[in-house]
């Protein structure tokens, strides 16, 4: 197994080499190799993403990335900013499926700005469909209006469309995810006003078909960002689109309370993928060794179950976040009165001895 490592920029190498440290006391052999991305591709190779950055990352069998993007950036051409590299990555990988858990540990209910009863215990995944919807369909742009009450005028315009095959490939992660936790599928969509949705809602049914196991159900996505707040607890995992899925997975990360928790997976078809915390480099903490390394962690704890087949070594890895978390270690992010602050490399030597 070929796990392509990409540190990144700001505090990635720091949270990384956390995630590392515990994927080396396994006991198993992985072959890791790290490769320069984004800023520290620029500044090696002259590209945020380097010809052998991309080479490795298709021939290993998951990518563990850090984060990009650093100040000193801003000023370069947009092709050669950092951002390009993940952007870069998602495409050339051909990654579809954005899975991000919204996890809160006991530990952590203070953290979250909802009442505790209502967040205590939340364990969600949003799956978020990545490359079809609003964002990307054609044709948009500026044009003069060609009908009714503002004929005449300028409008702005997009395309929402999504091919058959690409709800069908979604669907099928989103009930594949479902079945390895509580068999339960909320699809969101608004097929009640758009035909995108209602097309949506028919294909997530017909796939349906293949999972009798998960029991689905459909939801409008202005009742899914209601309940999302009201009760988030009774869902298991949601499926939605680009645009929906943009909005609930950020809304649904907030009920956590850190950034500093969350890990994400973007996969391809074949399951492969590449696993990187929601968090960016966080320029402003870096180099200081007090950034939250367990959403990376957890991240390599995904690849782990997504990828790797490794759903046992996950688990490890995730109760032995949850350890560190009942031993009252906390980085600064996630720090309250009555527990000990710990910067990024004792919280993951705490991580390691949890599962020696
Ligand atoms: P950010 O997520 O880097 O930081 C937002 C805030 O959260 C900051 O105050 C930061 O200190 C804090 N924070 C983030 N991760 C943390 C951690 N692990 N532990 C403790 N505190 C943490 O987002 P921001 O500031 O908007 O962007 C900074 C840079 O990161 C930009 O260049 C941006 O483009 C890039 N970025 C990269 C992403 C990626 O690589 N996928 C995603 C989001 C942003
Ligand atoms: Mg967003």
């Amino acid at each position: 197994m070929k796990i392509a490592i990409l540190p990144g920029d700001g505090i990635g190498p720091e949270i990384i080499a956390q995630a590392v440290k515990v994927l080396n006391v396994l006991g198993e052999s992985f072959e890791l190799e790290t490769a320069a991305v984004g800023g520290a591709g620029y500044a090696a190779h002259g590209h945020p993403l380097p010809e052998g950055t991309l080479a490795l990352a298709k021939a290993a069998d998951a990518v563990l990335f850090g984060a990009v993007g650093d100040y000193q950036y801003d000023t370069l051409e947009r092709a050669l900013r950092p951002e390009q590299a993940i952007l870069g990555l998602r495409k050339q990988l051909g990654l579809f499926a954005n899975l991000r858990p919204a996890i809160l540990y006991p530990e952590l209910a203070n953290a979250s700005t909802l009442k505790p009863e209502v967040v205590s215990g939340l364990d969600i995944l949003i799956i978020r469909e990545l490359t079809g919807d609003i964002y990307f369909g054609q044709p948009r742009g500026v044009r003069e209006c060609p009908d009714g009450a503002f004929k005449g005028q300028r409008e702005g315009f997009d395309t929402m469309r999504y091919a058959e095959g690409e709800i069908r490939r979604i669907a099928h992660v989103a009930f594949q995810a479902a079945q390895k936790r509580d068999k339960r599928l909320t699809s969101v969509d608004k097929a009640n006003v758009l035909e995108t949705f209602q097309f949506w809602r028919d294909i997530v049914t017909d796939v349906h078909k293949e999972y009798p196991d998960v029991a689905l159900e459909h939801m409008y996505v202005d009742n899914a960002a209601m309940q999302l707040v009201r009760a988030p607890k009774k869902f298991d995992v949601l499926v939605t689109g680009n645009m929906f899925g943009d909005i609930l997975s950020d809304q649904a990360s907030m009920l956590t309370g850190s950034i500093g928790m969350l890990p994400s997976a973007s996969l391809d078809a074949n399951n492969k993928g590449l696993y990187e915390p929601s968090h960016g480099s966080a320029p402003d903490i870096a180099g200081k060794g007090i950034a939250n390394p367990l959403a990376t962690i957890l991240s390599a704890a995904m690849m782990l179950r997504y990828s790797l087949n490794r759903a046992e070594q996950a688990d490890r890895i995730e109760n032995a976040v949850k350890a560190v978390l009942a031993q009252g270690l906390r980085t600064g992010d996630i720090y309250e009165a009555g527990t000990t602050k710990v910067g990024t490399e004792q919280m993951g030597d705490a991580v390691v001895k949890a599962l020696l």
